[in-house]
């Protein structure tokens, strides 16, 4: 390394070299640079050279309570003079079996199944619902329904229920069908009509839909309250309790994707509890280690696991992944929940979504900005623009600023993690006035 070349610079040609970046055309990084990240504090991201960065996306949604948090890195560190890893097949202990019953408790669903991803947890409900019904003789259930705009990862199980085409089009000839049906997205409201009518209007579309097909049909999969990858399309509750109706009265499992906005992104631990729902699947990742490893879990009921519980071992859950229910990963998982219930996070949490909307009036009212929303913990509007290189171009605008946005097509959000306090609010939303004023 020639002492010439800055730290940063030195670490960003190696990456270009020899890492294959995430969600990226690697030929886009000739214009727009990687950010060499050396370390993270609470809501910031430092560079080699110590200019920072505030994490107004919490890492793609992950973290929670800031990086390199002292209460889970000592919880992290007390596991790690313990046991780091275990099989899970034939083996148990004791974070994972904590972790399992603590989320049952908060859940109502009794019987937690590990993965390592996002997308391993959905694709473990889909599997599961249709084995379900395999088990109990309706073997023609091997449909699925999602939302319109909705995702749910990108392993192809996952991707056969996501529905932007960004992701899904180069690789529709790997995918199972599946059904996608009207998303109720509040933006679809005609002359006078309240989010709940339109949430109303939609749901009927899934009742045709279950009415007609509930016979080859194991599941609806969705995303509760936010569709977040599809561009923070937000919903009324109203349409969660009649997707429950409805997949009740025609025998197919409700299956909720809280991956993205479980673990109090929408203002309650998971965003159901507004609709006073109870799924049959719920998948959870992201938030659930705060940000700190990777872990996913899909808990279900009593019946489900019944339906599975038999001698014959191919009535059993096959599935396995090496790294499941790792221990680190559920100690990590456990002190976040500690934190929770120590800190009275959502209530606070009320109390920082109130001052940070009352601090984006500003963004609101902006001439290039449409549809601001907001649910929780997350803040979306859309920018009116020419620019179909807009979503980069604005990431850079808001990184020379100082702030960490990455805008999904037209689409700006905020999605901080917990520990943003007032200083923060303000560096993001000045930050963000700036930036819109520079986009062309
Ligand atoms: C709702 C939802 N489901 C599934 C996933 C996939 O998770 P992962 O990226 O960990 O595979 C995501 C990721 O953004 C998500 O937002």
């Amino acid at each position: 390394m020639s002492s010439d070349v800055s730290p940063n610079h030195a670490w960003l040609a190696r990456s270009l070299r020899s890492v294959w970046h995430p969600c990226t055309q690697m030929k886009h990084h000739e214009a727009l640079p990687l950010v060499p990240v050396a370390r993270g504090e609470g809501a910031w991201l430092y560079d080699f050279e110590g200019r920072r960065y505030l994490d107004a996306v919490s890492s793609w949604w992950v973290n929670l309570f800031g990086h390199a948090n002292p209460r889970i890195t000592a919880a992290l560190t007390e596991q790690l003079r313990t046991l780091e890893h275990v099989m899970l097949a034939g083996f148990t202990h004791e974070p994972v079996v904590l972790l399992s019953e603590r989320l049952s408790s908060l859940t109502g669903l009794g019987h937690a199944f590990y993965g390592s991803d996002g997308a391993s947890a959905t694709e473990i409900a889909l599997k599961m619902s249709f084995h379900y019904w395999r088990n109990r003789g309706f073997p023609g259930k091997t449909r699925f329904v999602s939302l319109r705009n909705g995702y749910h990862g990108e392993t192809l199980g996952a991707l056969s229920v996501t529905d932007v085409p960004l992701f899904r089009d180069t690789y529709a000839p790997l995918l199972g069908e599946s059904t996608q049906v009207a998303s109720p997205d509040w933006r679809q409201a005609r002359n006078g009509e309240s989010a709940e009518q339109v949430a109303l209007r939609m749901a009927g579309e899934l009742a045709g839909h279950l009415e007609r097909d509930h016979a080859a049909t194991a599941a609806l999969i969705l995303e509760p309250l936010v569709q977040g990858a599809g561009g923070m399309a937000m919903y009324h509750p109203s349409y969660l309790r009649e997707a429950r109706r409805l997949c009740d009265l025609h025998g197919v499992h409700l299956i909720a994707d809280e991956i993205a906005v479980g673990f109090g992104r929408t203002g309650t631990f998971l965003a159901c509890e507004q609709a006073a729902i109870r799924p049959d699947f719920v998948c959870l990742s992201k938030g659930l280690t705060g940000g700190y490893l990777p872990l996913s879990v899909t808990l279900t009921t009593d019946e489900v696991y019944a339906a599975f519980y038999d001698d014959d071992t191919t009535r059993g859950f096959l599935h396995s992944h090496s790294y499941t229910g790792n221990a680190l990963a559920c100690r990590a998982a456990l002190a976040v929940l500690d934190i929770f219930e120590q800190d009275g996070v959502l209530e606070s949490n009320r109390a920082k979504s109130a001052d940070l909307s009352r601090l984006c009036e500003g963004v609101a009212r902006h001439p290039r900005v449409r549809d601001f929303r907001n649910t929780g913990m997350i803040w979306a509007f859309e920018v009116q623009t020419e620019d179909p290189l807009f979503a980069r171009r604005f990431h850079q605008l808001a990184l020379d600023r100082g702030v960490l946005l990455r805008p999904i097509g037209g689409t700006v959000y905020f999605m901080p993690p917990y520990v943003i306090g007032l200083e923060h609010m303000d560096i993001l939303v000045t930050a963000t006035i700036d930036a819109l004023e520079h986009v062309a």
